[in-house]
């Protein structure tokens, strides 16, 4: 088999001249808490981006086939965003939100026209935890409610609203934190009860809500809030129906309906801008982070002016919500994703990776499903396909094996046994190749020589 080569580039990356990754890593050790962790078994310093790759500090480059965790959407660098930030950087950094300044209502105006139905109200925060707690604040406050349903296998984030929302015993600390939250069924059609083949799956996975409704709660409730897409749980798609069931459980019981955008928002699921549209429903509060800002901190809640109402009944702030530098900068990606058509080439090269993904599954027995929505695609280790036992072993071996050979990628699930591949939005066909390329390599390699496994797809259950 040979090698896969990266598809050419115009930058030239500037010859790295400061710390080594090993004075690096013993600084981090020294003075960085240890609660921050590093990927590969000899960890990698990445020193210079440009739009979907990156450069370590000896010169090698890579496809980011991650985007620094589904958060660089236009391209690392973009010189359009790069531009924006800088002007703005040179006139006004920071002034809160106590002074008029244009940046931040213009952004909200450009945002709120990217969103359905009433959804048309704007409020800046600077990480997806802060906005999905900020969520449930609006939708307690606004209903009246305390009790919120959030789904098993969701993430939400890491302060304590969001690891209540959360359902993985990996990222929970055991500190009080989950009152009053409630998690429902995982609507996974790989490893829950209702399968891809039925048809009704939605519907029923959609039941168990009703079912915390009823003996979890006082029967009236403040929320529920869902991933369009669980990203950090392993891509997981929800069958059709799901949340269009779902909502009109929880809206049936008093309750508002949040739709958490920070992985599949911003037209990577190719079909749609946001990921709640591909399920055809429209939540009542949207959570947007990490690909709004392209890398820098910049997150929000959308919501509708009556919900939006409720946060004037007290004082509330944030000193970095709606900076005039992001707000330049979430601006300028929004500009970006339709000048340059990301949303079209998200759905175009994503259908392009997960045929070639299938492909590479009727190749190689350990690949047990392949699946996800434009370019946030799942690639889901098993040991055996029929227990479908979790590859944790393996799917690090193959992040280390498309390191080696060029490629950044991802993991998740609870048993970190599903590859996660989520590029800047702006890779090309050859990039694409390139990812394929790599990952029959890195599949190739597990094998070992002379253990052939690859069968014909019809032999495979
Ligand atoms: C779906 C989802 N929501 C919320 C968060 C939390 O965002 P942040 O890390 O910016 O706090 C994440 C982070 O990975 C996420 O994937």
């Amino acid at each position: 088999m040979t090698t896969p080569t990266l598809p050419p580039t115009q930058h030239q990356a500037r010859t790295y001249t400061g710390p080594s990754a090993d004075q690096v890593l013993a600084l981090r050790k020294q003075f960085v808490s240890p609660g921050i962790f590093l990927y590969y078994k000899n960890p990698l310093m990445l020193v210079e981006g440009k739009m979907q790759y990156v450069w370590d500090d000896s010169g090698k480059r890579y496809l980011d086939g991650l985007g620094g965790i589904v958060t660089i959407s236009v391209g690392h660098c973009h010189p359009h965003v790069v531009e924006a930030a800088r002007l703005q950087n040179e006139t006004l950094q920071h002034s809160t939100t106590i002074y008029l300044h244009p940046n931040l209502p213009e952004f909200a105006r450009k945002l709120a026209s990217k969103m359905p139905g009433d959804l048309k109200v704007c409020y800046f925060v600077n990480s997806g935890s802060e906005a999905n707690d900020l969520a449930l604040l609006m939708a307690r406050a606004y209903t009246g409610n305390f009790d919120v349903i959030a789904l098993r296998n969701a993430y939400h984030g890491g302060n304590v609203s969001g690891m209540a929302m959360t359902s993985h015993s990996t990222w929970k600390f055991n500190v009080p934190h989950s009152f009053g939250v409630h998690h429902a069924i995982a609507p996974d059609p790989y490893r829950g009860p209702h399968g891809l083949n039925d048809p009704d799956a939605g519907r029923k996975y959609a039941a168990d809500v009703k079912q915390l409704i009823d003996f979890a709660s006082p029967g009236q409730v403040a929320g529920f809030i869902a991933e369009s897409i669980q990203g950090v749980g392993g891509v997981v798609v929800f069958p059709d129906g799901y949340l269009k069931h779902a909502y009109e459980h929880v809206r049936a019981a008093g309750g508002v309906c949040i739709a958490d955008e920070v992985q599949a928002g911003f037209g990577r699921t190719g079909t749609h801008f946001w990921g709640f549209e591909t399920q055809g429903v429209i939540p009542d509060i949207v959570t947007l982070a990490k690909g709004i800002g392209n890398g820098c901190p910049l997150a929000a809640v959308v919501t509708t002016p009556r919900i939006a109402a409720v946060l004037s009944k007290k004082i509330h702030f944030n000193t970095f919500g709606g900076n005039p530098v992001v707000c330049a900068m979430g601006k300028a990606v929004l500009e970006v994703i339709e000048r340059e058509n990301l949303q079209e080439n998200s759905l175009k090269l994503g259908r392009r990776v997960l045929s070639g993904l299938e492909k590479l599954k009727d190749k190689y027995e350990i690949i047990g499903d392949v699946r996800g929505k434009g370019l946030l695609l799942g690639i889901e280790l098993v040991k055996d396909r029929a227990t479908r036992e979790p590859a944790k072993t393996e799917c690090a071996q193959v992040l280390e094996t498309c390191r080696d050979l060029g490629l950044l990628l991802g993991k998740g699930g609870l048993s970190g046994s599903v590859i996660r591949f989520a590029p800047p939005m702006c890779i090309t066909e050859a990039d694409a190749d390139f990812m394929l390329a790599v990952f029959d390599a890195a599949f190739h390699q597990l094998q070992g020589p002379g253990t052939p496994k690859a069968r014909p797809a019809m032999a495979i259950a």
